[in-house]
């Protein structure tokens, strides 16, 4: 299970409390397991701990002002907060969770915080009234609402003497549950390909027909996927999004451009994730000048675009074919009535609707299967993307042992 965290890109914050002294031995233990360590540190914390250690421990510059010249020109605030795989903070205080449970960003941890989007994960540490104090445990209520994991704290003697729960988790307790958070390299040898973000289809030369999907699912399954040793080739349409790293990127505009992309590396894959919302039509000739506003009506003619996930599921050695169902109403019906029509392995459906699932950061997901389902509860999508990954290679990893024997 510890090679899980070979590779893995940890920022390690340190919030004040007396606990920093062992975020010294827990980077010396992540980076055992062959895990990455970048440690940010609250200028609190440096009262406890010196940055000088931290570097000396982590072999990499640690980062303290939000602001800083030297560390911007190194590697800037939003580049960390890229360049994570996840976000631990231990020891987290009373008072570095209040101001993440209210969103604050007043110093480099809390806005990095606030600027990621990778699962958190906090080891709390702090006397154990202030622990036990409902202020505290009303953050850790909103904090766990909102996706963020905590690890402890354990009960026992306290460096204040007296006795109670608030003691950050030992070192290697933080090593054995954060390698838990990530998947394995069940993924290992194997290709995937990816579909992610709308596509777009030109009406004339500046207008096109597209859809609010943001890839942002699309993408953190993609890094899910690189996470757990896979192969990864994203062939993503148009979004926003910083192009991941560690995973060959294949950017299309139209459908008929990621059809024709998937095809040509669907040949040697394992398997095959469709997340992208692909326009279902396209003009049937788009207009070669800009179209003019001289009439009260104007008629599209629209014609079908090739059903990409259709297609790969039906070649003669399919991969693993994983679906996305986005639906507004019936959406376990629908999603059944996919997963059959198209002879998919398993389907993902989420609902959407106006302020839900698109452009989000959060999302919900049921996943069906031949043989079974499950509900993947509200969660950041990085998380979401590492629990259906989990799934898809244990049903893949299923289905190849029954068919070779
Ligand atoms: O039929 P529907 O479009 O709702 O199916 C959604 C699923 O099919 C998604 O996984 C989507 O990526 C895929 N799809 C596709 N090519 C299309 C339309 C949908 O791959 N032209």
């Amino acid at each position: 299970m510890m090679n899980t965290l070979q590779g893995k890109r940890i920022l390690l914050g340190i919030s004040g409390g007396i606990a920093a002294y062992k975020s010294a031995d827990l980077t010396r233990r992540l980076r055992e397991h062959g895990a990455s360590v970048r440690v940010v540190m609250t200028r609190s914390a440096c009262e406890f701990i010196t940055p000088l250690t931290m570097q000396a421990l982590s072999g990499q510059p640690v980062h303290v002002e939000l602001l800083d010249y030297k560390t911007e020109g190194a590697m800037g605030h939003i580049d960390l907060a890229r360049w994570a795989d996840v976000i631990l903070v231990a020891p987290a205080s009373a008072n570095f969770m209040a101001r993440l449970a209210h969103g604050q960003a007043d110093d480099l941890l809390s806005t990095l915080c606030l600027a990621s989007s990778v699962s958190i994960t906090l080891a709390p540490a702090m006397n154990q009234q202030m622990w036990q104090n409902p202020a505290t445990q009303a953050n850790v209520t909103l904090l766990r609402d909102r996706g963020v994991t905590l690890l402890g704290p354990a009960t026992g003697g306290q460096a204040c003497g007296e006795t109670g729960p608030g003691r950050m988790l030992e070192p290697l307790e933080l090593v054995d549950a954060l390698a838990r958070g990530f998947i394995s390299d069940r993924l290992s040898g194997l290709k995937l390909v990816i579909t992610a973000g709308p596509t777009r289809e030109a009406i004339d030369p500046v207008r096109y027909i597209s859809n609010r999907s943001s890839g942002r699912m699309g993408y953190a399954v993609a890094r899910a996927a690189a996470e757990a040793g896979g192969n990864v080739v994203l062939v993503s349409g148009p979004t926003q999004l910083h192009q991941p790293e560690r995973i060959r990127c294949q950017p299309v505009t139209t459908a008929a451009e990621m059809h024709d992309a998937v095809m040509r590396e669907i040949e040697d894959a394992e398997i095959f994730i469709a997340a992208a919302a692909v326009a279902d039509y396209r003009c049937s000739q788009a207009a070669i000048q800009k179209i003019k506003k001289d009439n009260d009506e104007l008629t599209l003619l629209l014609e079908k675009n090739p059903d990409i996930l259709a297609a790969v599921a039906a070649r003669k050695l399919p991969p693993f074919t994983v679906g996305f169902a986005a639906e507004t109403e019936n959406l376990l019906n629908y999603a059944q009535q996919k997963l059959f029509n198209k002879k998919l392995d398993m389907i993902a459906a989420n609902q959407v609707g106006m302020n839900q699932g698109f452009d989000t950061e959060d999302n919900e997901l049921q996943v069906i299967w031949s043989g079974g389902s499950i509900k993947l509860e509200r969660a950041p999508k990085d998380r979401l993307a590492r629990q259906l990954i989990r799934l898809i290679a244990d049903r893949y990893h299923e289905k190849n042992t029954t068919q070779t024997h």
